[in-house]
């Protein structure tokens, strides 16, 4: 009986239905079938926000708590409440966190990304250089079109640390390809410490980087993001609650 009850509720994709159950008093068979049918929605929401979380490969899952806005310079029209409310994906818009080394770009894209798994948004997190070897990859094993079908089906793409490892033609061009489908299809959250004027040093051609920004600036907000490291300082701050 037990084993029939588990292979039915994994056929109907109920999870755990005796644990969700166990958790309901009877009072009445309609109040108890629903209080357990709305457990078993919430399990179900739970854990398609964890699957999203997992899919999206975050290297750390971190979110706003604890999130320090000073060093972020708003761009006229746009600002923080904006930003938290995602719209902008909704409209299919860019965030482009761009500035100094430490003040929470990479952090502030992995928050984005895990608030907007948990709206229920396919996301993917990709250092740019880590796309750019598995582009490179797929390119040579014959299963480019592919991945890139994938990532067009993303509603928010983020791509950390642009600029930071120059790429090769290829790369270069492979990269371009996955801006250029992304454009106003889905959102891009791209960081980088480096003025779009230097671009060029990541992807060696010209042209290519102009019409490149040209795309992720288009339809994009530019958070500027200055001051001293906070990651100096929290690790600062670390060392002094040892020594304390
Ligand atoms: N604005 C912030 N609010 C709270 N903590 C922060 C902030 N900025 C940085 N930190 C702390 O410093 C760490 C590094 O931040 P993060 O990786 O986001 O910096 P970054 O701007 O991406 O730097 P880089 O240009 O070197 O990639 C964070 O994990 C966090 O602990
Ligand atoms: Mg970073």
């Amino acid at each position: 009986m037990a084993n029939e009850l588990a292979a039915l509720c994994k056929e109907l994709r109920l999870g755990d239905l005796r644990k969700l159950a166990a958790q309901v008093r009877f009072q009445n068979e309609t109040q108890y079938l629903t209080d357990v049918l709305k457990l078993v929605a919430i399990n179900r929401d739970t854990q398609r926000v964890e699957r999203l979380i997992r899919q999206a490969k975050f290297p750390v899952v971190k979110t706003f708590d604890r999130y320090k806005f000073h060093p972020i310079t708003w761009p006229k029209g746009f600002d923080k409440e904006q930003l938290m409310s995602l719209d902008f994906i909704e409209s299919k818009q860019n965030i482009l966190c761009l500035g100094a080394v430490g003040t929470g770009k990479t952090l502030m894209a992995t928050a984005l990304g895990v608030k907007a798994c948990s709206l229920g948004k396919k996301v993917r997190f990709y250092r740019v250089a880590d796309l750019a070897a598995e582009l490179t990859e797929k390119h040579r094993s014959g299963d480019l079109v592919k991945m890139l079908k994938q990532l067009q089906k993303l509603d928010l793409l983020i791509l950390d640390e642009v600029g930071y490892i120059p790429c090769d033609k290829l790369a270069s061009q492979l990269l371009f390809n996955v801006i250029s489908n992304s454009y106003e299809q889905q959102s891009v959250i791209v960081t980088s410490n480096l003025q779009f004027g230097r671009w060029n040093e990541m992807f060696g051609d010209d042209r290519l980087t102009v019409a490149l920004i040209d795309r992720l600036v288009h339809r994009a907000h530019i958070l500027s993001f200055s001051g001293p490291s906070l990651r100096y300082e929290e690790a600062m701050l670390a060392e002094q609650t040892i020594n304390e």
